[in-house]
């Protein structure tokens, strides 16, 4: 057994070719498919656990997750256009560094999408039962609240059983992905459009309320807190990698992959750099809802009727995220399972949905179950650190691959290798410092998990291992 053991581009190519998923998605699909899973949870609800962090700061925030971004994208598209398979990184990593690391990222990778797949789930909770609890309904607290919170960093009972809204709409979403990628790209392409109106109308509505006294000090809690909001911000620009998720049901991957994942980083950043703007503007950062930032940010300034319209499309939207989030999580969970890391159950597909449908309902019920019972700021934590560890490994790995494997072609090249992965490699190690302690703890529990259920599985029924 070499555990190290690479694959060749050829071998991650072939299982492309020879996929069973329809090839039906083009360039339009797949900025769509973006902008539908980064625009969700990060941007009306964790922006006001940000501002908690950074103050009216959290625009600065903002642009440094955003900057990380911008070169993750960069490295990200090199190597999403060599191999346009699905498996994102843990498909590259598997011709970078060998088995053993890529079990490892793909492990990884659930905190990337299964757990932020709960997260959003969680953050559609809150909104939602702000909107009802608007209209005067009244829900019961033990069955709208996990049963478990955090309070300066520690884990206290909240009082509540289970959050039932984030188990239902995870469960629902799981359906639709059940029955097939083309309904869902169709229902994803018009959530796009209203969560990007009823964005632009929360920076219109709440433009001309801006009073800059709510913008000084800019950052009272200097540029720590600058950074820590940084940390949490960056889960609202997560996903834009699930472009690349979906190369593998790609009309013309090599072109339209790179180029739908900078329109959608272009178009997500300029929305949120409005938002954070007009949402500190308008409202002094103490006085943020954290469960539900914008839509209570507009009532304050007495546009009840804006707040109720962007609470609404803010719940319409974090589905089209919910959706994108969990179909990555599936895809890459398939890829593991052909070869032979994960059980074959994984791999199955669907006779008539030709979805792998066996994988698709394992996901979505342990995504309900963490999104049910765990708080959204543990659950984001835990996302941003894995998905900046996978970030750093893509870097690595573009460095790695252009001495390693110089002759596969690229159709995209990051500028500035090796430098830009390097300063890639650095704004990601800067934001994971920025996270609590107690989240570094966590992913190294988690990460030795995964290798202990790698030896005692994937090491023994590795397809890879029995090629000569
Ligand atoms: N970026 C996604 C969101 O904000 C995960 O919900």
């Amino acid at each position: 057994m070499n555990i190290w053991k690479t694959k060749t581009p050829a071998q991650i190519n072939e299982a492309a070719e020879h996929t069973e998923l329809k090839k039906n998605l083009r360039a339009v699909d797949l900025a769509a498919l973006g902008i539908g899973s980064v625009v969700g949870t990060g941007i009306f609800v964790a922006t006001g656990q940000g501002a908690q962090l950074a103050g009216p700061g959290v625009l600065l925030s903002f642009i440094i997750a955003a900057v990380t971004c911008g070169f993750c994208a960069l490295t990200y598209s090199e190597l999403a256009c060599m191999f346009p398979v699905a498996g994102s990184t843990y498909s590259y990593s598997y011709v970078a560094f060998g088995e053993v690391i890529a079990w490892i990222i793909g492990w990884d990778l659930m905190l990337e999408y299964l757990v932020a797949a709960s997260a959003v789930a969680s953050g559609w909770s809150t909104t939602f039962i702000g909107l009802i609890q608007g209209l005067g309904v009244k829900l019961p607290k033990a069955l709208i609240t996990p049963p478990i919170t955090t309070v300066n960093g520690r884990i206290v009972m909240s009082g509540g059983i289970v959050d039932v809204p984030a188990i239902v709409i995870t469960l629902l979403i799981t359906w639709v992905l059940y029955i097939g990628i083309r309904e869902s790209a169709k229902i994803n392409n018009i959530i796009v459009l209203v969560k990007i109106a009823v964005i632009i109308l929360f920076v219109v509505l709440g433009i001309g309320h801006v009073s800059l006294a709510n913008l000084r000090p800019m950052m009272p809690f200097g540029w720590k807190g600058v950074m820590a909001g940084a940390a949490i911000i960056f889960f609202a620009y997560i996903g834009f990698d699930a472009v690349s998720t979906a190369a593998e049901e790609t009309k013309n991957p090599k072109r339209d992959v790179p180029l739908g994942l900078m329109i959608c980083l272009g178009v997500v950043i300029v929305l949120y750099i409005s938002v954070a703007f007009v949402l500190t503007g308008i409202v002094p950062y103490k006085l943020i809802d954290v469960g539900n930032a914008l839509p209570a940010a507009l009532g304050r300034i007495g546009i009840q009727w804006g707040g109720a319209l962007v609470a609404t499309g803010a719940i319409i939207g974090m589905i089209s995220t919910l959706l994108v989030t969990l179909y990555g999580q599936i895809r890459i969970f398939m890829v593991m399972a052909r070869d032979g890391l994960l059980p074959p159950a994984f791999a199955k597909v669907h006779p008539k949905h030709r979805t792998p449908h066996l994988c698709t309902w394992i996901t979505g019920v342990a995504t309900a179950l963490i999104a049910g019972l765990f708080p959204l700021p543990m659950i984001i934590d835990l996302c941003n650190i894995g998905t900046l560890f996978a970030f750093v490994l893509v870097s690595i790995g573009v460095i790695l691959l252009r001495k390693t494997r110089p002759e596969v072609e690229r159709k995209f090249k990051t500028p500035g290798v090796p430098f830009t992965p390097l300063i890639t490699v650095g704004f990601c190690f800067y934001l994971m410092y920025s996270l609590p302690k107690v989240t570094w703890i966590r992913f190294g529990i988690w990460l030795l998990a995964g290798l202990a259920i790698y030896f005692m599985y994937g090491a023994k029924h590795s397809k890879l291992q029995k090629v000569a």
